[in-house]
């Protein structure tokens, strides 16, 4: 197939490129590469530098299939620029669908987020749940969902719930939660763990780029929104896990992030996607790159911390 990739230079889209390289695809990836590129070149591989908010500008014609993870991709990054989040996080995703449908383009995927549930006391939180977005991420996320779904007579949109991701990344991110405890403890030997008590869903890395191959090879007869998270722990769970391969001494913080909900994939389960991995597998993925050299502490590997230092901050 050929793939257009938004956002394939980030910690997911790195490694989704490379596995849909693997597997034969013609990838196109768009990309500002605020965070690097860590992509080597490959005959099939076209990276473009460009901003999603200049859909006129991307090259769709012949693509089978739009994946769009460029987003700023959590609560205090959108929080650091209202205007740029929503014209990056909801108006693009619109730009972008509508130029798809002009190139007639057959299937539009969607990266949209778990945390579009808020705060929820259900044991299983399923599709069919109101949404509580609670920050403007979260709103961006619903938004775009919903704009996506009301071009759904003109495309085929696949729209896919990631609960929080784990695991190693050549584009490493370290401001997620099992990955940023397992580093806390390696280089502190101590976990700061804010709260504690807030259950959320966990995806492995490798599953998750498993979730967007499913739906590439079976999206089109998949349409509609699909949760994607396996275990659902709390973060005091993350940290005892954590302890069993890494000793640290855990603290506890008052936190003011009150999203806490129990994910149900048991939909995406229906269509035959069965997930390999686990948070285990994610935690002793980050100790294996750290004791072997491929992963420090960087500032770089903070979201946050890199929009800072690109001056991405709305002015006061
Ligand atoms: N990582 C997670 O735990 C997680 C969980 C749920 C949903 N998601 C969603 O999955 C997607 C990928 O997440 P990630 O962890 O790889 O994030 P990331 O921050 O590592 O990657 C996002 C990429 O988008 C690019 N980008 C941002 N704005 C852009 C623009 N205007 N034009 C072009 N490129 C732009 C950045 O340069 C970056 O490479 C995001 O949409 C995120 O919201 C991620």
């Amino acid at each position: 197939m050929k793939i257009l990739l938004t956002g394939g230079c980030g910690y997911v889209g790195t490694p989704l490129t490379l596995s849909l390289l693997d597997a034969g695809h013609h990838v196109t990836v768009v990309d500002l590469q605020w965070f690097g590129n860590f992509l080597p070149a490959h005959p099939h591989l076209t990276v473009i530098r460009e901003d999603i908010r200049h859909a006129d500008r991307l090259p769709m014609a012949g693509i089978d299939a739009v994946l769009h993870l460029a987003n700023i991709a959590n609560d205090p990054c959108s929080d650091l620029n209202s205007k740029l989040n929503w014209e990056v996080n909801a108006l693009a995703t619109m730009q972008l669908v509508e130029r798809a449908i002009a190139c007639q383009v057959p299937q539009f995927i969607y990266a949209s987020s778990g945390s579009v549930y808020g705060v929820k006391d259900e044991p299983e939180v399923t599709e069919d749940l109101p949404l509580v977005p609670l920050s403007d991420y979260n709103k961006t996320k619903m938004v775009s969902e919903r704009v996506l779904l009301s071009y759904a007579d003109r495309i085929r949109v696949n729209i896919v719930r990631p609960a929080t991701v784990c695991g190693y990344s050549p584009r490493m991110r370290l401001d997620l939660s099992v990955s940023m405890l397992t580093m806390q403890a390696l280089t502190k030997g101590r976990i700061t763990v804010f709260g504690g008590d807030q259950t959320r869903p966990n995806i492995h890395l490798q599953d998750m780029l498993r979730v967007y191959h499913h739906f590439l090879a079976h999206g089109l007869d998949l349409p509609g929104i699909y949760n994607a998270g396996f275990e659902n722990i709390s973060i005091f769970d993350i940290a005892d896990r954590v302890k069993r391969h890494v000793p640290a001494v855990v603290i506890v913080t008052p936190s003011n992030d009150p999203r806490s909900y129990r994910l149900s994939s048991a939909k995406l389960l229906a269509t035959g996607f069965a997930p390999q991995h686990t948070v285990e597998d994610g935690i002793r993925d980050v100790i294996a790159a750290y004791r072997d050299g491929r992963l420090r502490d960087e500032e770089r590997y903070y979201n946050i911390k890199t929009m800072l230092r690109l001056e991405l901050a709305q002015a006061a």
